[in-house]
This record gives C-alpha cells, sequence and structure tokens, in this order.
C-alpha cells in the first residue's frame, strides 16, 4: 500500500471525483485520463485514476503490463476485494492506478442482478478517496451500468468531444443519462467541463466543431483545446503519459495547461 506514505498537496481540500465521459468511442477519453493526470501529479497533487473500462487502455498508457496482473478493478466490483489492495504505482509522478483489464467486460453482465448494483463503484471509491487530490474515472464507450455506475460514484464530468464532424451526436443522450442519475442517485452531479480534442488548425472544419460546441456549451468548454499531435498517439506504445514522452510538445504543453485550468476549477 505504497500509496498511503506520499501526501497529499491540499488535504484539507475535498477531493474532487471526476468521470472522464462520452459514449461515443475514441473521442480522447484514456488519452486525457492518463496526460491530465500526469500533468497534475507533476504539480504536486497526489491522483488516483480509476481504469473503469475493459479495454483497459488507460492502465497501458501509465506503463502497466496487464498480462501481469492477478487481480484488476473486477475483483473488487464483483469480488469485495479490497480496493487499498489493487491501488499501484505507475510510472508518472504522484499518479496511482486501479487497473482493469478484459475481465471487466463481465461484469457489465454480472452486475445485472447484483444488490444496489448502480452504488458499486461509489463505495469503493468512497474507500480510498481522501488519500488524494483528484480521482479521475476512465469510462468505457457506452451507457451500461459501468458508466452509470460511474455517474453515480463522481462528483462531476469532465466530457472530452473530439473535433469531428457530428462532434455533438450522441451528446444528448449523455446529458439524459446524466439527468436520470441526478433525478435518482447522484443530485449533485455536475458538469467540471467540456474538453475540444484532436484539434486540427490546418482544417476549417476544427473551427467550425469548436464554435458549435462552445455555443452549445458556453462556459463550460475548457478554455484549453488539446491539438491532434504524432506525440500523443505515440507515447501510449512507450507506456508513457506525452508529458514524459516528449516533454516540449504540444501535446504536452496543452496538457500541462488543461492541468493548470483544472486547478482553478477546483
Ligand atoms: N490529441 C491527440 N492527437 C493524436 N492522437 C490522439 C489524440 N488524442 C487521442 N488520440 C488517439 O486517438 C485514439 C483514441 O483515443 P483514446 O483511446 O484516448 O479515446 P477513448 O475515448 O478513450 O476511446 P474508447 O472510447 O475506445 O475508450 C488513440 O489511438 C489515441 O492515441
Ligand atoms: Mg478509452
Amino acid at each position: 500500500m505504497d500509496y498511503l506514505s506520499s501526501k497529499r498537496k491540499n488535504p484539507d481540500k475535498d477531493v474532487r471525483v471526476i468521470a472522464i465521459i462520452n459514449q461515443k468511442g475514441g473521442v480522447g477519453k484514456s488519452t486525457t485520463a492518463v496526460n491530465l493526470s500526469a500533468a497534475l501529479g507533476e504539480t504536486g497533487r497526489k491522483i488516483l485514476v480509476v481504469d473503469f473500462d475493459p479495454q483497459g487502455n488507460t492502465s497501458s498508457g501509465l506503463g502497466i503490463d496487464k498480462e501481469t496482473l492477478e487481480h484488476d478493478i473486477y475483483d473488487a466490483v464483483i469480488r469485495d476485494y479490497p480496493v487499498s489492495d489493487l491501488i499501484m504505482e505507475t510510472v508518472a509522478k504522484n499518479v496511482y492506478l486501479v487497473p482493469a483489464t478484459i475481465q471487466l467486460a463481465g461484469a457489465e453482465i454480472e452486475l445485472v442482478s447484483a444488490m444496489a448494483r448502480e452504488n458499486i463503484l461509489k463505495g469503493i471509491i468512497d474507500s480510498v478517496k481522501d488519500e488524494f487530490d483528484y480521482v479521475f474515472i476512465d469510462c468505457p464507450p457506452s451507457l451500461g451500468l459501468l458508466t452509470v455506475n460511474a455517474l453515480v460514484a463522481a462528483d462531476s464530468l469532465l466530457i472530452p468531444i473530439q473535433c469531428e464532424y457530428y462532434a455533438l451526436e450522441g451528446v444528448t443522450k449523455l446529458l439524459e443519462s446524466m439527468k436520470m442519475v441526478q433525478n435518482r442517485l447522484n443530485p449533485k452531479l455536475e458538469i467540471f467541463g467540456v474538453l475540444m480534442t484532436m484539434y486540427d488548425s490546418r482544417t476549417t472544419l476544427s473551427n467550425d466543431v469548436v464554435n458549435e460546441v462552445q455555443s452549445y456549451f458556453g462556459k463550460q468548454v475548457f478554455k484549453t483545446i488539446i491539438p491532434r499531435t504524432v506525440k500523443i498517439s505515440e507515447a501510449p506504445s512507450h507506456g508513457l503519459p506525452v508529458t514524459m514522452y516528449s516533454r516540449i510538445n504540444k501535446g504536452s504543453l496543452a496538457y500541462n495547461r488543461l492541468a493548470k485550468e483544472v486547478i482553478r476549477r477546483g
């Protein structure tokens, strides 16, 4: 339980539990979980990343070899395995991880018959969250029971949106799910921020999409926009956040700026 030996930066502040969510696939959820956490960790904040996607991209992106894992978040969700025994160090400074593997795919089905099935992840995270400044949950690309668990466990949502045609497609559905959970299970749930990802300055399309999303979400959109860069897409194959793989890259600089904006938002 190495995570207990390091201290929070701001122990008097409430920890923030933020779900990185969008049921649309490939919009930059896991990339943001990895790189925002690494950038925040560099500022001395102590971060827990909960990988809640059976694809386990965030676990690999933080340098974890999933083949060597004996246990993962599935065991906590389905078998009551203590989450404190799952928390591991990562390549990134001050960033700790609860890993996921493909095993978690089974939980979506097994949870259907479980008691209080929407509240399981919340119980798991609540038992350890006070040790951290921020807890991020990386969600799978669906609105199934795993995602509902994330909506119940979170204080707020970080919604990555790719600068692409049909960027807002599906967002209404996501906001409906959010409303449903607010009404029944988690009244305090709010939007933490909307993040534009994979921005390509060479295209007018990217600008059009940013404008469209800004007129829909207003001030909720982060000022920082994440550019599309080769370094960001290469970094995971080295098991490193881009901020460690290529420090002076526009992708790294953007995630560092985003970290500052996140800190300013609370
Ligand atoms: N800013 C970027 N520049 C270049 N490539 C990027 C950028 N952000 C993400 N990518 C690449 O795009 C792909 C999808 O990103 P990512 O895995 O973060 O999306 P996701 O929303 O987590 O996907 P899924 O819904 O499957 O979980 C990955 O190959 C990633 O490396
Ligand atoms: Mg992902």
